[in-house]
């Protein structure tokens, strides 16, 4: 394992206290947390009498078919945790009949389409009629409980449908990114094992098409056991192609089922989704959540961290490709009976001021995307962002990759007013939701920091190499965390040893998040990035692994290295390195041809940024490529390179080095 955190400590930074008119509102409900000793009281309940704290938090939250007699079992140390395993609850039903039953013309979607002007709101009782009905379809295609689906959809509100009518079944959907190539799509498609895959005639994006349906047909030509194609009509282009009986309209096959199906009843321990995700190695992992541990640290954390009240406006950016979507788009809205925003389009359609326009023309609340957004939409200047009423907002949050303090504080200034709290929330795929954050209304904000854990985490700092925990404040290391809480993955698709040994052998008796991390003086967590090999770009994990594979898949390419390098606008770029077979020479047409192929292989989102095409990769002796070199080389450190004693052919440096100056 390298660690490429680094062992400085955050210097004395600002510190910013909640703003008092959201600590003491008037004319509006009480902040749920308002004070740091609230905070701290809750928070020591959920770690010393965990069994009494969520109890309350998970009958206050959900509502259970059949109550549980116990909260938890298992251990880290042997991976074998659950949570209220003989509860029974449908996760549909707590999300839709609850709210639909009460009030049905609560708005549960407020979907924004990609051209503006043209927002829908899907209410509770709607979503319920549109969710038994496509529940009914499955069931006519035989689908029955623990079946997988897979779903490829653009950013509509029928994306949500289809992940509420598998939970309304007990079905498992897998949700895949829909800028994800064929190849990566089939991929995912054969690992789960789905039957039927649900997506789009198109999608729509700034205005271009995104061809869903081309791609899945592409990808199933390798999946020959999918039996069918649930197609929603988007944009309508004719020219899509469609061949019965595999393919399937959803508006036909909606159209002959009744707007009822009884929800089914399932384990509070049975999955709810499968979700792929970059780790290590080549191969992406499909990350295991379950029905009720998840979806109540999805709601719970959101009510918590966004101040989640009656008649808020929830608005997340994120797809619903990613666990961003999953639990702040879909599950944490909906467990709460909320009103959430689907956003079909980007930031920059039709200019700088769409996110703008949208908090002013639906009100909105609360607001969430990621630092990458806020740098660019930084740079289009502050006028886009003024020139819109912005008054309704409360808090606005981060998430996805460490936030600058640059960018904290133009998002604290000009887009909260100076009068919202900003929350920066780490979490990941495998966390199901919120792990360390600030409480909107309790916690002073330092720009950088992610600031305290959420209830029921118990954080630990390691030594990298000892596994030692590191005590007291002042201290750098990997972040682990000390005992499982509800919305922890259970496991890998296919591959529990996987699991082990990603997130639970590397250290016995803590889940090691991959991240490094330190502790400052008063005892606020600060996130470095990761310490393996996984790269964030533009708040998307990739494995270099991954894209080392896509490169070695051309012709021409006899290795590659993929690292990441510093970017002021996504965080971090793909850099690969790239040497070549003999007989292959270095041509401008070649390496568009090997970018071409990371972008067939996994999708627009690997391209990388940088490909150089050198004549030796730093190797040891023994042949093991040294990517810490590269690393140190493309972050502008090659004064820094270390101990070098491994190096096969320290010669190859300069070269190396001159390379790299001319290309970034
Ligand atoms: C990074 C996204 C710093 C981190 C929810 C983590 C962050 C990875 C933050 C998970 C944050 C996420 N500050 N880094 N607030 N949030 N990360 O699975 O490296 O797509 O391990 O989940 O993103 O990415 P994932």
């Amino acid at each position: 394992m390298t660690t490429t955190t680094t062992d400085e400590q955050p210097t004395s930074v600002a510190v910013y206290p909640p703003h008092p008119r959201l600590v003491n509102p008037e004319g509006r409900e009480k902040p749920w947390v308002s004070s740091m000793a609230e905070y701290e009281a809750l928070y020591k309940e959920s770690i010393e009498e965990p069994s009494r704290f969520w109890t309350r938090m998970a009958n206050e939250t959900l509502s259970w078919d059949r109550p549980f007699s116990q909260v938890s079992q298992g251990s880290l140390k042997d991976g074998d945790m659950a949570w209220f395993p003989d509860g029974r609850l449908n996760v549909a039903y707590n999300c839709v009949d609850r709210w639909a039953s009460k009030d049905p013309s609560r708005v549960a979607f407020l979907y924004e389409a990609d051209e503006p002007g043209q927002a829908t709101k899907v209410t509770y009782g709607e979503l319920l009629a549109q969710v038994c009905s496509l529940a009914n379809v499955l069931t006519s295609f035989g689908l029955r409980k623990g079946e997988t689906v897979a779903i490829y959809m653009p950013m509509i509100p029928e994306a949500a449908v289809a992940m509420l009518a598998c939970a309304r079944l007990g079905l498992v959907h897998t949700v895949v990114f829909a800028g994800f190539s064929s190849s990566s799509l089939a991929e995912r498609v054969a690992d789960a094992r789905a039957r039927v895959v649900i997506t789009a005639d198109e999608g729509l994006r700034g205005g271009r098409p995104i061809r869903t349906k081309a791609i899945v047909d592409e990808a199933l030509k390798s999946c020959p056991d999918v039996e069918k194609v649930l197609v929603f009509r988007r944009t309508g282009n004719e020219s899509v192609s469609f061949s019965a009986p595999r393919d399937v309209w959803w508006h036909e096959a909606v159209a002959a089922q009744r707007p009822y199906c009884p929800p089914v009843p399932v384990s509070a321990e049975d999955p709810l989704f499968l979700l792929y995700t970059s780790g290590s190695t080549g191969k992406p992992k499909g990350v295991v959540h379950t029905s009720g541990g998840y979806l109540l640290g999805a709601g719970l954390t959101l009510k918590y961290v966004f101040d989640i009240h009656d008649g808020d406006v929830f608005c997340c950016t994120a797809d619903i490709g990613w666990i961003t979507g999953h639990s702040y788009v879909v599950y944490g809205p909906l467990a709460l009976g909320a009103t959430s925003v689907i956003f079909e389009s980007v930031p920059t359609y039709p200019d700088a001021s769409r996110y703008w326009r949208l908090v002013e023309e639906h009100k909105i609340t609360q607001f969430y995307t990621a630092p990458t957004a806020i740098r660019a939409l930084r740079r289009h200047g502050d006028d886009f962002v003024t020139r819109c009423d912005l008054s309704s907002l409360r808090v606005i949050g981060s998430v996805g990759e460490p936030i600058n303090p640059e960018a904290w504080s133009w998002y604290n200034e000009v887009v909260g007013g100076s009068r919202c709290a900003v929350v920066d929330t780490y979490w990941q795929t495998e966390t199901g939701s919120h792990v360390i954050t600030p409480l909107p209304c309790a916690t002073p904000a330092k720009p950088g920091s992610a600031t305290f854990p959420f209830f029921g985490v118990e954080l630990a700092i390691l030594d990298p190499t000892t596994g030692v925990e590191l005590e007291g404040d002042d201290v750098s290391g990997v972040l682990a965390i000390k005992r499982p809480w509800p919305s922890m993955a259970r496991t890998i698709a296919g591959d529990h040893k996987r699991f082990l040994d990603t997130y639970l052998n590397p250290y016995p008796g803590y889940y090691f998040a991959g991240d490094g991390a330190s502790r400052d003086a008063d005892g606020y967590y600060w996130i470095r990035g990761r310490v393996d090999d996984v790269i964030n770009v533009s708040g998307h994990r990739m494995s270099t692994a991954e894209v080392e594979s896509a490169l070695i898949g051309h012709k021409a390419v006899a290795e590659s290295a993929v690292v990441g390098a510093p970017d002021e606008l996504t965080g971090q770029a793909i850099c690969a390195f790239v040497t070549l077979k003999d007989g292959f020479e270095t041509t401008d047409v070649l390496k568009g041809e090997l970018v071409k192929e990371v972008r067939t292989r996994i999708g627009p989102i690997a391209t990388p940024k940088t490909l150089i095409l050198v004549d030796e990769l730093p190797k040891t002796r023994s042949g093991k490529i040294i990517r810490r070199i590269l690393r140190k080389v493309v972050a502008g450190e090659a004064d820094q390179l270390g101990d070098l004693s491994t190096l096969s052919d320290p010669s190859i440096l300069d070269v190396l080095i001159t390379k790299v100056a001319a290309a970034l």
